[in-house]
């Protein structure tokens, strides 16, 4: 038997190594894409051409012309078509079902609340996946935390983290809300009695809003809470203000330097959390009596399951839903508020109607507002729910099929994305009426619903088991910060607001919100 010189060994096995990685990228980025393209036709979903390796991108992230409107001329909300130009144009030739792509990934589009009702109750949360392509590119982001997460380690995640959010815990965070709202709105009198009236509401609402989250959550400080938020900030304006073509294969190889600095500063990120959650570890060591945060909260429940080995939260798990709570936590409320305050401004009979009801309800007790006190709300809590309907601060929900799923006889293969396209859902005339882009939140006076005919038309906070676990401390907040500032200014909206609601992961007024403040 004759014996292969060295060289010729590792020539081979060289080749072998091409071949075989050569193989897998074929198969990975052309033959499975193909094959479940050819799939999805075949059992009947329609949707754009895609074309190799960009799928539908080219055509999402064509630019859209500016379409802002100037304030005069804000009668009614029908923004589907600049938020989502590229879906309006779809569904207009495909339907409110169908698939597209984003690379080589295939997305199952969604604008039927029918259908995702038949889908949903195909599949039990625990069974649900979040899309892959999206949990690599957002780890920087949201790592492996609630948002994320999947199967047994979501349901451990949630169960952990339940009990933190119950009602009764929020109750003691109110004070702390009203403290840091109060500091805005005195900043905000200085400011009016030097002559500068206009105020940029969603800059002003959001950075309390942190401060909120940094406090209520997790004990912070505003400097310790700024750093955090700044760092953030950059994060997601490096993630999602530039196309980096996610989806596509070896993306990452062809936009390094935004990756990169993805990765740095979501490293910097969970550096500054560690610190936070080791220090509150040893101090509830040291005193044995844990603080009534979230995260004292989240550290009791993750010990409460310690006995049962395997179940707790981890430390870096602990940092993933750290940095959730603190991006999750504080953007969407505030622009909840922030898009709340555009409709008031624009809508000075609601202004004065919640006025009304603050005085029957809070009466002068607003610097002891309660979580009580603020339940009784309810005509505020119809503009919250119109609001959220008109500008959902969460304009999309997202899944990923973790085996076939079959809905009126259509197969969705295993691995497929979907993608829920609320703010379509939230403005179609079908579900709501022909007065489906007006503001009207007497609709949901006497309904949960708003009158929409499908129960799974409104998903402001998404739907089923992996519902938004957040949305009892939103409706805290978002009615202690109105009342305050309701009770002490009327706004309207100032002539250089320009109307164009962007993407920015969430629904965001792309040129702040500036308006005119006059103390009561
Ligand atoms: C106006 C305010 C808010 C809106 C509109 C909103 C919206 C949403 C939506 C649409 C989802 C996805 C649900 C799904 O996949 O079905 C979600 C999930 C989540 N939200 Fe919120 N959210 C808000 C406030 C908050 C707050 C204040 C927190 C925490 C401090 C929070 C933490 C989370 C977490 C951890 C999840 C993941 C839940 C899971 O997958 O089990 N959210 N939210």
């Amino acid at each position: 038997m004759e014996f292969l010189e060295l060289s010729q060994v590792i020539s081979i096995a060289m080749v072998m190594l091409f071949l075989f990685l050569s193989g897998r990228i074929l198969f990975s980025c052309w033959i499975t894409p193909t094959l479940v393209y050819q799939k999805l036709r075949r059992n009947g979903f329609g949707g754009p051409t895609p074309s190799f390796p960009l799928g539908n991108i080219t055509e999402m992230t064509e630019k859209n012309g500016g379409s802002s409107l100037k304030s005069s001329n804000i009668t009614h909300h029908d923004i589907h078509s600049s938020v989502f130009p590229y879906f309006a144009r779809w569904q207009k030739l495909h339907g409110k079902v169908f698939i597209y792509w984003v690379g080589t990934e295939p997305f199952l589009y969604i604008a039927e609340p029918e259908f995702l009702k038949k889908m949903s109750a195909e599949v039990v949360a625990k069974s649900w996946g979040k899309p892959t392509v999206f949990k690599n590119d957002r780890d920087p982001m949201f790592g492996n935390g609630l948002i994320m997460s999947e199967g047994d380690n979501w349901v451990r995640h949630r169960h952990v983290i339940t009990p933190a959010f119950h009602p009764t815990n929020l109750k003691v965070m109110a004070t702390l809300m009203v403290e840091s709202t109060t500091r805005m709105l005195n900043k905000w009198t200085t400011l009016i009695k030097s002559g500068r009236p206009e105020i940029d509401a969603e800059r002003e609402i959001t950075t309390t809003a942190g401060i909120i989250i940094a406090k209520t959550s997790f004990g912070m400080s505003y400097n310790s809470g700024q750093e955090v938020f700044k760092k953030l900030r950059a994060l997601q304006v490096t993630l999602f203000n530039s196309n980096r073509f996610v989806g596509v294969p070896f993306n990452k190889v062809l936009c390094p330097k935004q990756n990169l600095e993805a990765k740095m500063l979501g490293k910097e990120i969970d550096r500054l959390l560690l610190t936070i959650i080791t220090d509150r570890k040893k101090s509830i060591e040291e005193q044995r009596r844990p603080s009534q945060d979230l995260l004292g909260l989240l550290l009791q429940g993750s010990r409460a399951v310690d006995d049962n080995p395997g179940k707790s939260l981890n430390t870096q798990e602990l940092v993933d839903e750290c940095k959730t709570f603190f991006f999750g936590g504080h953007e969407t409320t505030a622009l909840a508020i922030t898009w709340t305050l555009l409709l008031l401004a624009t809508h000075p009979e609601w202004q004065n109607q919640l006025r009304d009801e603050i005085r029957e309800v809070v009466k002068d007790k607003d610097h002891d507002l309660d979580a009580d006190m603020v339940a009784g709300l309810k005509k505020m809590g119809w503009v919250m729910n119109e609001v959220l309907r008109l500008y959902p601060s969460a304009p999309n929900v997202q899944r990923q099929a973790r085996g076939d799923i079959v809905v009126n006889g259509l197969t969705i293969p295993n691995g497929t994305n979907i993608w829920i396209d609320v703010v379509s859902m939230h403005h179609d005339p079908a579900l709501w009426g022909e007065d489906a882009n007006e503001f009207k939140p007497e609709r949901f006076k006497d309904d949960l619903y708003g009158g929409c005919k499908h129960k799974m038309g409104y998903l402001p906070f998404g739907f089923g088991g992996r519902m938004c676990i957040g949305r009892n401390l939103t409706f805290l907040e978002y009615k202690i910060v109105l009342t305050l500032i309701l009770s002490r200014f009327s706004f309207t909206l100032s002539p250089t607001y320009s109307h164009s609601p962007s993407l920015l992961l969430s629904l965001r007024p792309r040129y702040g919100m500036p308006l005119i403040f006059q103390p009561l």
